[in-house]
């Protein structure tokens, strides 16, 4: 089908799943476990209902927003997602230039099948904000060397992963053999400084990874530290104790463990804890979320709830499949009409009008 019969995030699927293999339509597509929550982290927004707001004037609306400093269009970005040649041969780079034409931010996967120096070299102007994802290796030289190269090419925030202390007990797993061996598997697509694939996904995995380590990356660079991964508000509260920039609220897309909880469902109950707390969540500490956000009113719920910004992973993934660079915007064009559409119908200008008063999460927690 043509680009423009694309109306919405559901599409892309459709059309990934008949264009690409079936080992990479699988590797992006699955979850772990019994997919349970996979599932849960988009059904999860169905439970929250709208409290419109009328007689505004919402005859301008301005979507734009801060994320870490940075001024942003939408309060959305691509999240990390590996081996994005998998999907496309432009792979990260044409998520680049997508992000930097839409003013979004784009978060690297320390995974990613174009190197560092490729990916920040496709920035369509030399302000573009770009985030760098971080697997923790348990050789720390080398985590030590991704940072440095990070500085160097000008990444604006840190995102360490902390839901992958073990790679999750996937489904898809059966299919890693082949993935790995197939023509456009993972062994052809990831940049080669890295080495080859099957010496190289338990290089990125530490187990040892813990509290005690955030202060080591907070004397070894100066670019904001946000943990990536946090399940919790306990988690939450102690992100902030131990000096961190912020934290996106994720379970990996439900490729992790399976029966976590869906980020958005536990949203409230982290922004009530770090408000106890006396986190200063206007100077201090930024909360992001991902997971199963697939609608502009997604964007906008879990903007109500407190969220700075949401981050999306398979839909980018889908659209780049599907029609490479030109998919990616398609996409980020759909997600940002509808996010205008529910700002304008719910009453609301600006992000900063966006209240919690404005969703009904009363059945919420009702699963
Ligand atoms: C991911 N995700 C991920 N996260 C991360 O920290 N490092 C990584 O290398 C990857 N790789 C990856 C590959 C694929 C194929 C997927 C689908 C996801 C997780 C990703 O950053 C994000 O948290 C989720 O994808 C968000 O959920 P949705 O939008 O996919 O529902």
């Amino acid at each position: 089908p043509s680009i423009e019969e694309m109306q919405n995030t559901f599409d892309f699927q459709s059309v990934a799943k008949q264009v690409l293999k079936s080992t990479a339509y699988s590797y992006f597509s699955s979850g772990s476990g019994d997919n349970m929550t996979m599932r849960e982290n988009h059904n999860a927004y169905h439970r929250i209902w709208f409290r419109p707001q009328i007689m505004v004037d919402v005859s301008k609306v301005d979507m734009s927003t801060e994320m870490l400093g940075a001024k942003v269009s939408l309060p959305l970005y691509i999240s990390a997602t590996s081996f994005c040649k998998m999907a496309h041969p432009e792979g990260e780079k044409a998520l680049a230039r997508a992000t930097g034409n839409q003013g979004i931010i784009q978060m690297i996967p320390t995974l990613a099948s174009c190197s560092l120096g490729e990916i920040t070299g496709a920035r369509i102007h030399s302000k573009q904000p770009q985030w760098l994802q971080l697997y923790v290796s348990t050789d720390r030289k080398m985590t030590q060397r991704i940072i440095q190269q990070a500085e160097k090419n000008g990444i604006q925030g840190l995102f360490i992963t902390v839901d992958r202390a073990i790679v999750g007990p996937r489904g898809r797993s059966r299919n890693d053999k082949d993935m790995f061996n197939d023509e456009g598997g993972i062994q052809k697509v990831l940049s080669n400084e890295r080495g080859t694939t099957s010496n190289i996904l338990p290089l990125f995995v530490d187990p040892s990874l813990n509290w005690n380590d955030i202060a080591w990356f907070k004397s070894i660079t100066k670019i904001p530290i946000i943990l990536k991964g946090v399940q919790r508000w306990e988690d939450a509260v102690l992100a902030w104790r131990h000096g961190c920039a912020g934290i996106v609220l994720s379970n990996h897309g439900g490729r992790q463990l399976d029966f976590a909880p869906s980020p958005i469902e536990i949203l409230p109950e982290v922004m009530d804890a770090l408000k106890r707390e006396g986190c200063n969540l206007k100077k201090d500490f930024e909360v992001y979320i991902d997971g199963g956000i697939r609608r502009g009113s997604d964007i906008f719920k879990a903007l109500a709830l407190g969220a700075k910004g949401v981050g999306i992973g398979r839909p980018a993934l889908y659209a780049l499949s599907c029609y490479g660079e030109k998919g990616v915007e398609h996409l980020l064009n759909l997600l940002r009409n509808e996010f205008e559409m529910t700002m304008r119908l719910m009453g609301t200008k600006s992000i900063k009008d966006i209240e919690p008063d404005m969703v009904d999460i009363r059945n919420l927690k009702d699963h």
